[in-house]
């Protein structure tokens, strides 16, 4: 068994001695180079765009916009997300700042950008509002396409009768991914055929929205995605860098590419949008949960219907006679959001994990035994099942290994030197489950298998996973087996997005090996089996499906500067079986701190004035730094997921839920504040 035993990364020589080929220095005769141009105003019209200047500049071969650029199928736009945004150069309209407006191909990327400095643009603009707020005038109910809102009980009546009751409003700001790769692709066309190496993370879904987008049939759009540097979300969708290289290779008959700089990245790819969300949790005395109501806003775009699912955890984590969730969307003249790291979930668990906290604060109760008293048997809101639920064991092993027994209640008490000291604890819940995806598997004449998959590894370890896993289910060592992934050609697969790809990979190549078993005895080689799990997976269980964590820190506050350190963090999950415990604790480690960074750092800001984003680079959005991160462990529950033939579930995402709640509520213990609105930076902790 190769499956549970912890194994380097397989492409990590590839990786660190630069020999992986990421999408912005694949060599290609004959490249130009495209330099995207964005709208400088937040709300408007093109009134010109002269681009004389810029194309009498030297190596300057086109410039690509509205008036010029080649018809995309809006229908794209029915694609669910942000996608919405993406026939790009269509017309005059400026929904955003940031939205591309022009592509300058020339020579080289250094005359493209001169090219992109020489344009004349000249906008009118209309007022925009970014103003953005739970009762906001443009709000109205969020799409209930993951499924409708739960209302039990009769919640002003258990209100009513608790003996304490919380009711707070906590802010997330708008928060950018920040994956290490900025967003890039090279593009060609052959015979009708478009060819690009892309950053994304599911170059198979991409290619369906290019074919859409260009109104060719699939199979003659080829996304190759093999090395792609960090996603977080945001390279779920079709990029305008990968929409812009296809017309601009269309437009100039070359190969042509487009490397967004970390600016572009932060102003056109995609964000996570801010929340405001109202928390209100009834108890009786002895720490019963009696009514639980979770009223989330997030903002979008008029653009493209989005959901930031920030009331699951409502619905998951404790047991209440009454439980009410809301979602509410906003839209706004923003860059149409999309997921990122634990969409939801992540802001979600922050509001409410703190708002738990303080019924245990206000009730007297440690907060770690609060959350064991209120744990259900049963799905809370549906009334369906678990098939594994091993949160309780979290906490009490978490405990265990923090140290939580020896924890002093009081809040502001403990000092070590200048320093105020806290603990804190958080949990949480992510769903889980399968895509339909497909795999091929060829057992070759030499005795070794060559292994198929339309999946990609965004830096996760999926790589390295499928291959144990293909060796398991085909009773070899993995150097018998040649994993393909990252190309659409290699078949219909889900993204590394959801927490699902490697759950869903998993599944059709376990299910793709079995067939090649039954073919095998006999057969002349090579022989080769596909299988794709449309068919086979069960898209209504009737049982929830989840995974789960117990987040602990402890942090120091400096009461004289406000700054907040995390000292310690420790996360136990139960994410049914772990294919690598290497590379999974690496994955959650690395969820953890953007959590961490969330917590104390993130924070996209607006010029109020032009409504431009002011923190579009890594110097103004702080992400956290290696000196920022302390003591982190990541470690498993014995867990076995039963809806799935492995026993395995998704653990992409739960890592980063529950962090930023964990951290906050330490800050609590350490200064005896609260803090409802994120990043707990210098000036909220001095002045709060
Ligand atoms: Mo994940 S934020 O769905 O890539």
């Amino acid at each position: 068994m190769i499956v549970g035993t912890p194994r380097p990364r397989l492409e990590g020589r590839l990786k660190v001695t630069g020999a992986a080929p990421y999408a912005a220095d694949v060599p290609v005769p004959g490249l130009a180079h495209g330099w995207m141009v964005t709208a400088t105003v937040s709300r408007g019209r093109i009134r010109e765009l002269d681009a004389a200047a810029a194309l009498a500049l030297p190596g300057v071969l086109a410039v690509l916009d509205h008036t010029n650029s080649r018809r995309l199928n809006p229908d794209a736009a029915n694609y669910f997300g942000p996608d919405g945004s993406l026939p790009l150069l269509q017309d005059d309209v400026v929904p955003h700042a940031g939205r591309p407006v022009a592509l300058v191909v020339a020579e080289t990327p250094e005359q493209a950008r001169a090219g992109a400095a020489a344009l004349r643009i000249g906008y009118e603009t209309e007022p925009h509002d970014l103003g953005f707020a739970l009762d906001h005038p443009a709000a109205r109910p969020a799409s209930t396409l993951f499924g409708p809102e739960a209302d039990t009980g009769d919640l002003a009546a258990e209100l009513a009768a608790s003996a304490v009751v919380v009711d707070e409003v906590y802010r997330t700001p708008e928060e950018t991914h920040s994956a290490i790769e900025p967003h890039a692709a090279t593009a060609w066309w052959a015979d009708g055929h478009l060819h690009a190496v892309d950053t994304d993370q599911g170059p198979y879904g991409i290619s369906r929205v290019m074919a859409t987008l260009f109104e060719i049939d699939r199979d003659r759009v080829h996304i190759r995605a093999e090395h792609v540097g960090g996603g977080f979300g945001g390279k779920t969708i079709c990029g305008a860098q990968l929409i812009l290289a296809a017309m601009a290779a269309e437009h100039v008959g070359r190969p042509v590419r487009v490397a967004l700089t970390r600016r572009q990245v932060f102003l056109a790819t995609g964000s996570r949008p801010p929340t405001e969300q109202r928390v209100r949790i009834g108890a009786d005395a002895s720490g019963r949960l009696r009514a639980i109501h979770h009223h989330a806003a997030f903002a979008l775009s008029p653009l493209a219907e989005y959901i930031e699912w920030c009331t699951e955890q409502a619905r998951t984590l404790y047991a209440a006679p009454a439980i009410r969730t809301q979602l509410t969307a906003v839209p706004l003249d923003m860059l149409p959001p999309c997921t990122m790291r634990g969409p939801g979930a992540t802001p979600g668990s922050f509001a409410f994990e703190s708002a738990v906290d303080e019924v245990a604060e206000r009730l007297g109760i440690d907060p770690l035994d609060l959350r064991l008293r209120n744990q259900p048997s049963v799905s809370p809101v549906s009334g369906r099942p678990f098939s594994t639920r091993r949160l309780v064991t979290c906490l009490t092993e978490g405990a265990r290994r923090f140290g939580w027994g020896q924890r002093d209640p009081r809040p502001g008490v403990r000092r070590e030197g200048d320093l105020l000291v806290g603990t804190g604890v958080a949990c949480a819940a992510f769903i889980a489950g399968t895509f339909p995806s497909s795999a091929s598997i060829t057992a070759e004449a030499d005795g070794t298998f060559t292994v198929r998959s339309g999946a990609t590894d965004i830096g996760t370890g999926a790589r390295t996973a499928l291959t144990a896993v293909a060796a398991d289910a085909l009773g070899v060592t993995t150097e018998a087996i040649r994993l393909r992934i990252g190309d659409s050609d290699l078949g219909m697969a889900a993204d590394a997005g959801g927490s699902r790809g490697t759950t869903s990979h998993v599944f059709a190549i376990t299910e793709t090996a079995k067939a090649l078993r039954e073919k095998l005895p006999g057969a002349d080689l090579p022989v080769t089996a596909t299988v794709d799990t449309t068919p086979l997976i069960n898209w209504q269980p009737d049982q929830e499906r989840n995974t789960y964590s117990a987040i602990f820190a402890e942090v120091t506050a400096d009461p004289a500067t406000g700054e907040v350190r995390v000292r310690r963090l420790l996360g136990m999950f139960a994410v049914g079986r772990v294919i690598n415990p290497l590379l999974a604790r690496g994955q959650l480690t690395g969820a953890m701190i953007g959590g961490l960074s969330m917590a104390l750092h993130e924070e996209g800001v607006h010029d109020p004035v032009s409504g431009r984003l002011v923190t579009a680079d890594l110097a103004g959005y702080h992400i956290a730094a290696h000196a920022d991160v302390p003591a982190i462990e990541a470690d498993f529950v014995a867990d076995y997921e039963p809806q799935d033939t492995s026993g395995v579930n998704g653990l992409g995402e739960i890592g980063s839920c529950g962090t930023a709640a964990a951290i906050a509520n330490a800050v609590w213990h350490a200064t005896g504040t609260r803090q409802r609105t994120l990043p707990i930076s210098l000036s909220r902790v001095l002045s709060p």
